[in-house]
Order: structure tokens, then C-alpha cells, then sequence
């Protein structure tokens, strides 16, 4: 049987903490598509082709994973895409209520499809794409907390150096 999960998200932008769940998801799954939610009413900093771009370029050395991006329920497109599993990843506690109603939400609607959790390294417990993206507003440091591509693209973005 081949393992495929999704792995899914907005990934505005993609950021270590994403590719360490990414990476050790590869070794619960033969596959793992990282797919962007298509959502035409939430403000996003970058489009989604950029998103693509810089997720694909940080997939280059993970040939089980690919990027695609999807629209609608997200049991749907999983179920489309024949993948047995949603992958997410779990930070602080502040993450649970969220997870935890996505995630009976998704077992609803269908009960075919396993919602997988893997708690975050502790180095990216606090690190998420919106806090990024605010302290990289005010010129703060993000290094090492992005891959260094993400942190060029925000900066050429936001019209200062990072
Ligand atoms: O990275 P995010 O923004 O926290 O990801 C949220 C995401 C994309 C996983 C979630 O919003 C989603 O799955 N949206 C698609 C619509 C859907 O299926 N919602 C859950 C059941 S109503």
C-alpha cells in the first residue's frame, strides 16, 4: 500500500517549523503532498504562485513530497487525491482547540481519512507564518527561523533588508 498524506495549509510564508513536520512526516509516509488552500477571501502577503515557487524550492532534496494546491473541503481533495491521511503539525497548547475541532470536523465528513499529529520540534514552538511576517514587518530578525530563500522573497517584498 502506498502511504500518501497531504500536509495542508496557507504556508504564507513556509518556514522551518513547517519543513521539520514535513520532514519527519516523510518518514510515517511514502508521499506527502503539501497542499496550499486556494482561499480567494483571506489576505495573503505573498500569491499563491509565489508560495508554490518558494515551496518547491525547499522540496528540492525531498523527492517524496510535492506541492499542489486545493480549493473546497479538505477531506475532499484528500480523498481526490486517493491519500489515506491529513498531516498537521501541534505546537503549544494554544494549537489544540483549533487541531482538535478541524480535525473532528474532518472525521465527519469523512471517516475514511486519519488526522495525524506531530508535536513541533521545540526550537519552532513559537515560530508560525504570521509572527514571522509581523516581526518581519518591523525589521526584526527572522534568521533561521525561515528558509534563507523565504527570508529574501519577504524582504524584496516588504522593501527592506531582513
Ligand atoms: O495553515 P492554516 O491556515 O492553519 O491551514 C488551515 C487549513 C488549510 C488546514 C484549513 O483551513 C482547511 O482545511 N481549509 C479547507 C476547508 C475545510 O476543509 N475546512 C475544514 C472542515 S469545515
Amino acid at each position: 500500500m502506498h502511504r500518501r498524506a497531504i500536509y495542508p495549509g496557507s504556508f504564507d510564508p513556509v518556514t522551518n517549523g513547517h519543513l521539520d513536520i514535513l520532514e519527519r512526516g516523510l518518514k510515517l509516509f511514502d508521499e506527502v503532498i503539501v497542499a496550499i488552500l486556494v482561499n480567494p477571501n483571506k489576505k495573503c502577503v505573498f500569491t499563491v504562485e509565489e508560495r508554490i515557487d518558494m515551496l518547491e524550492s525547499c522540496l528540492v532534496d525531498y523527492p517524496n513530497a510535492r506541492v499542489d494546491t486545493f480549493g473546497g473541503l479538505l477531506v475532499d481533495y484528500a480523498a481526490k487525491m486517493d491519500a489515506q491521511a491529513i498531516l498537521r503539525g501541534m505546537r503549544a497548547v494554544s494549537d489544540f482547540e483549533y487541531e482538535f475541532q478541524l480535525a473532528l470536523m474532518n472525521r465527519r465528513l469523512n471517516r475514511d481519512i486519519q488526522s495525524v499529529f506531530l508535536m513541533t520540534g521545540l526550537r519552532w514552538i513559537f515560530t508560525s507564518s504570521s509572527i514571522i511576517k509581523e516581526a518581519a514587518s518591523f525589521g526584526g530578525n527572522i534568521e533561521g527561523m525561515v528558509p534563507d530563500l523565504v527570508r529574501e522573497r519577504l524582504s524584496k517584498k516588504l522593501g527592506h533588508p531582513l
